[in-house]
């Protein structure tokens, strides 16, 4: 029987790619750098499967083919904001992500941020690796007490209740949640958390906000100037969803006129290009999108691709099929 050709459009860990080889006629982007419009428009005309990650922008005018050989986008992620919807159902292509398996990784790298920033720990190590650090003193770096603070989480899916148990049971957080549909109690109740009916009554209650939902043009600055004068102005903002969910613009003037405590941002709007003004702000923290890079979710997010590859061509629906 002929193997399904796969393209892979960047490296991924050894073991999933050795199983892929194993599976399938398969080629790897060895540069393993991000393709352009243009070279993935050319993957379209070529392979069975093409699987993406977040740094491969299947935009309308990469996937403006006539046809394609491509029957299914697996991509590498939870987030698939990076490829549009309505020009992939036009080609008639399946896309599947890779849920779960990193939920638990993105929420310590969310939890991580929230207590970088509320500690101080950013401007902490930025000093000391300066030089500049002149010993302890009663009133260095004076940061916010994180536990037992109330936490928002704008958007109860998995990495948000991965969160909001981290919050609660490790550091006995209140916890407030909006949602675009309501959760069920028992799932509020696993970490004692109240659901309110919109992001404006949420905001003002909280000391922290972190940010689950999904990006795309239906988020695109959903944290904007008017929301962000909403949190208390000692409130700190955590961002581990996409870049496009919050203004930029309007962060960067919060951060610099000390209208809120802080920001902490594993995601940018336009990554890897940073807004140079971000660079200017202290009481921010940034980290180069490393939600899910933990050896363990990698593997675990390569294999679950495979899982899909394999439903997609034994002719049956992919478990974790999008679109
Ligand atoms: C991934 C992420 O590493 O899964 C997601 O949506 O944001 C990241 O953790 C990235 O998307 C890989 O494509």
């Amino acid at each position: 029987m002929v193997k399904p050709s796969v393209f892979v459009t960047r490296r991924w860990p050894a073991a999933v790619e050795a199983k892929l080889a194993e599976t399938y006629d398969l080629q790897l982007n060895t540069g393993d750098t991000p393709l352009s419009p243009a070279e993935l428009r050319e993957t379209l005309g070529k392979y069975d499967a093409v699987l993406p990650t977040v740094t491969d922008r299947f935009t309308a005018e990469a996937l403006d083919v006539k046809s394609a050989q491509t029957r299914i986008l697996g991509n590498y992620g939870v987030g698939y904001s990076h490829i549009c919807e309505a020009s992939a159902r036009d080609l008639g292509l399946t896309v599947t992500n890779t849920p779960d398996v990193l939920s638990e990784c993105t929420a310590d790298i969310a939890m991580t941020l929230l207590l970088m920033v509320a500690r101080r720990a950013g401007e902490g190590e930025r000093e000391l690796r300066a030089g500049n650090w002149t010993g302890w003193c009663p009133t260095h770096l004076i940061g916010t007490k994180v536990s037992g603070k109330v936490l928002g989480i704008i958007g109860y899916g998995r990495i948000g209740q991965e969160m909001a148990r981290r919050a609660h049971h490790g550091f006995g957080m209140q916890v407030v949640v909006y949602n675009r549909s309501p959760i069920a109690p028992e799932v509020l109740a696993r970490n004692n958390a109240t659901q309110v009916d919109s992001i404006d009554a949420l905001l003002p209650m909280c000391d922290f906000v972190s940010l689950h939902c999904p990006g795309g043009a239906t988020n695109r600055h959903l944290i904007n100037s008017r929301r962000l004068d909403l949190m208390k102005p000692d409130a700190f903002l955590i961002n581990t969803a996409r870049g496009e969910v919050i203004d930029e613009w309007a962060l960067t003037q919060s951060l610099m006129y000390g209208l809120i405590g802080g920001a902490a941002l594993d995601v940018f709007d336009g990554e890897p290009r940073i807004n140079p003004d971000l660079m200017q702000c202290d009481n921010l923290v940034m980290l180069p999108h490393l939600g899910s890079a933990t050896k363990e979710a990698r593997e675990a997010m390569g294999f679950r691709v495979l899982d899909n590859l394999s439903d997609f061509f034994a002719g049956r629906d992919p478990r974790d099929r999008v679109i």
